[in-house]
């Protein structure tokens, strides 16, 4: 089968030749061809040494640079170096930084240092990306484009003064009118009615709570302008070009709806840095391969860059533990990835990153990192013949991922402060626990595909979204929906007559008032003190814990499965379930504990009749096409039972023992085998 570039898993890094001298360079190609490199991303900052003055280009280097690769059979992702502007433009156009909402200018000297709003920055962009276009179009190495970088890394907000015109012109689009402005932003709150778009501005530093839809609409105006900034370049390569073309999403980012992202690239590529010294990162890992392979639809994506051990950026930086790297590598192409790349080819020796692991590290090739890297380019290289390479992940379960609720429900203005994601987590955590593969969905997907789909505290829905809901349950599917969904529609006005009034009819239930615990409750949770948020009833085997949230709710039909025990809300429901046409309306009122969440799911997948992965402690398990890939990311040895043979070692499934990092990949018929 040929994979999302070719018939091989890609396989390589960022590579910045403008860092080094010349004479690295030949070394570098005959390391890369060492370590099994076949891609390499290029140039991704080198805007000023590419226009190192205005509009004088200097290709000469990156012509020999190209050269050598393409000599050397490595395939090159070329960059559009527009992630970083040279310190020329932000002098001559000063205009063009990035502002912050307390109004202060960020300055050039680091990176990313432009306004997404900025028409000067998109002209200059796009200026040096026709010239990229018109010299290395028709480069025999070039396989794929790579726009920007990371797009709101670092800036993902400006509120400069361009960013005001631009954001007026957003809302007029938006809104047509004024007072279609007012209505939707509840201006008659605080005297905040605007008389004309004019007196707008973007939501900067103010005295108290600002105004909650023009949050939003700050957030999604933001999205739009980065997303812009995207399709300026994609112009100009489509103009000439028709190789695919990719940028590098985040995982998690809270700056860029992805789903909307998603739609205009050609390759889905994600760079992900789980931290190696925390023991959650092998399921938090998992869980952003799962929403990577989803954004596109469930084709293959490419994995653009991890470290190949430690970075450079938290407080504590942890190497990776000898084989992690490789195990999370697997983790990727078991989750649907069909190349794995890092940050960065060669350690560097100067600038801000130069204590972030390289694949060639500073120390050379006689190391541990360089022997591991090495080790997996064989590795991939051989498994590429499996049938691995393009073939997909199925999944009956989804998880509904919501970019507007998470900018909704992490205002300051809310009912609680909690995290989004964390709660996304939590349910991830004990869905996975389950053993059942996740796919994640916008409350727009299309849902019919599922047996169950859990919707996390979906704050902000439209009608529409409440309405399909309801349909794809009454059609058979199996809703899970946890507190705070539904609570507002898209302008964030309360839908009035009890919360969850819209799904009513799905859930069986209304929410009278909310009464999450204080943080005194929660405190005397430890001490053997009874837990406020203790819970009992069949759906937590009996009694269990929560440790988030509580309210009242109202029961029109669902049956309780189970209540709170003690508290201000002792004997009131928790988790009920509904019938609701073919299908079954959960509604979960609080967030339970992970164990207490872990015992729930179960019940409800083995109700829905969804098959489950083997389940054995510290292994991740995960089936991508015909194989069964196998993760032991615990730290004592696994003993396995399982049908196929290993392609990575030729080992029959039977009997396998997995020791801590180790990876095993069971095909059923081996086409090539490892020596
Ligand atoms: C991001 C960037 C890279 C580099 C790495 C370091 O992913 O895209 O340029 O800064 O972080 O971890």
């Amino acid at each position: 089968m040929s994979g999302v570039l070719g018939a091989a898993f890609a396989y390589g890094g960022d590579y910045n030749p403008e860092q080094w001298p010349e004479d690295v360079w030949r070394d570098d190609v005959t390391l890369m061809n060492r370590a099994g490199v076949n891609l390499a991303s290029v140039g991704i900052f080198s805007w000023a040494r590419l226009e190192p003055r205005d509009g004088e280009f200097d290709f000469a280097w990156l012509d020999e640079v190209l050269g050598l690769l393409h000599a050397g059979g490595v395939r090159v992702d070329l960059a559009t170096a527009t992630a970083s502007p040279p310190p020329w433009l932000a002098l001559k156009h000063p205009e063009m930084l990035p502002v912050t909402e307390e109004g202060v200018t960020l300055s050039s000297g680091s990176r990313q240092a432009y306004c997404p709003s900025s028409p000067v920055y998109r002209r200059y962009a796009a200026r040096l990306v026709t010239a990229i276009v018109e010299r290395y179009a028709d480069h025999p190495a070039l396989e794929l484009w790579h726009v920007g970088n990371e797009y709101g890394c670092h800036v993902s907000h400006c509120y400069c003064d361009a960013s005001a015109v631009a954001f007026r012109a957003w809302l007029a689009t938006r809104y047509g009118t004024v007072e279609a402005l007012n209505d939707a932003w509840g201006t008659a709150f605080w005297s905040q009615r605007y008389d004309s778009f004019d007196e707008i501005l973007p939501p900067r530093a103010a005295p108290s709570f600002k105004n909650p839809t023009q949050l939003l609409d700050f957030d999604r105006f933001s999205a739009d302008e980065l997303l812009e900034c995207y399709r300026v370049e994609v112009a100009v390569i489509r103009a000439s070009s028709s190789v695919p073309i990719t940028t590098n999403f985040m995982g998690f980012f809270k700056g860029a709806d992805y789903w909307a992202w998603a739609r205009e690239v050609d390759v889905v590529s994600d760079d992900s840095y789980p931290d190696p010294g925390d023991p959650l990162s092998p399921v938090y890992g998992a869980m952003q391969r799962d929403l990577i392979r989803s954004l596109g639809g469930g084709k293959p994506w490419l994995l653009m860059e991890q470290s190949p051990s430690a970075v450079n950026w938290r407080e504590r930086n942890a190497a990776k533990r000898p084989g992690q790297m490789r195990a999370w590598s697997y983790q990727c192409i078991g989750r649907g990835a069909d190349g794995i790349l890092f940050f960065q080819w060669r350690q560097a020796k100067a600038g801000a990153e130069k204590f972030h692991a390289g694949m060639v590290p500073h120390a050379g090739t006689d190391t541990r990192v360089f022997r591991e890297v090495q080790e997996l380019g064989a590795e991939l290289a051989d498994l590429s013949a499996t049938g691995l390479l393009g073939s997909r992940v199925e999944a009956r379960v989804a998880v509904v991922f919501d970019w507007t609720s998470w900018w909704a429900i992490e205002q300051e203005a809310s009912p609680t402060r909690l995290s989004y994601v964390e709660g996304v987590f939590a349910w991830y955590r004990a869905l996975t626990a389950v053993g059942v593969t996740i796919d994640f969905v916008s409350p727009d997907s299309d849902l019919a595909p599922y047996a169950v789909v859990v919707a996390p505290s979906l704050f902000v829905a439209t009608d529409a979204q409440l309405a399909a809901l309801d349909a794809y349950t009454a059609n058979g599917v199996t809703l899970v929906a946890s507190f705070q969904t539904g609570i507002v529609d898209e302008n964030l006005h309360i839908r009035l007559g009890g919360y969850l009034g819209a799904l009513r009819q799905t859930l069986g239930v209304w929410v009278e008032e909310f009464a999450p615990p204080t943080a005194p409750d929660l405190a005397a949770t430890g001490g053997g003190v009874p837990a406020p948020l203790a819970l009992r009833g069949d759906a937590v085997g009996g009694a269990g814990a929560a440790k988030l949230w509580g309210e009242s709710v109202r029961v029109e039909g669902a049956t309780v499965s189970a209540s709170f025990d003690g508290g201000v809300l002792d004997g009131q429901p928790a988790i009920t379930r509904n019938g609701r046409g073919a299908g079954t309306g959960w509604y979960v009122a609080t967030l339970p504990d992970d164990a207490t969440l872990a015992r729930f799911a179960a019940g409800v997948i083995a109700e829905a009749g969804v098959a489950t992965l083997p389940r054995v402690a510290g292994v991740e398990f995960v089936q991508r096409g015909s194989a069964t890939i196998a993760i032991n990311h615990g730290s004592a040895d696994a003993a396995l039972d399982l049908l196929g043979t290993d392609a990575l070692t030729g080992a029959p499934g039977a009997g396998l023992v997995l020791a801590p990092q180790g990876v095993a990949v069971l095909v059923r018929e081996v086409a090539a085998v490892a020596p």
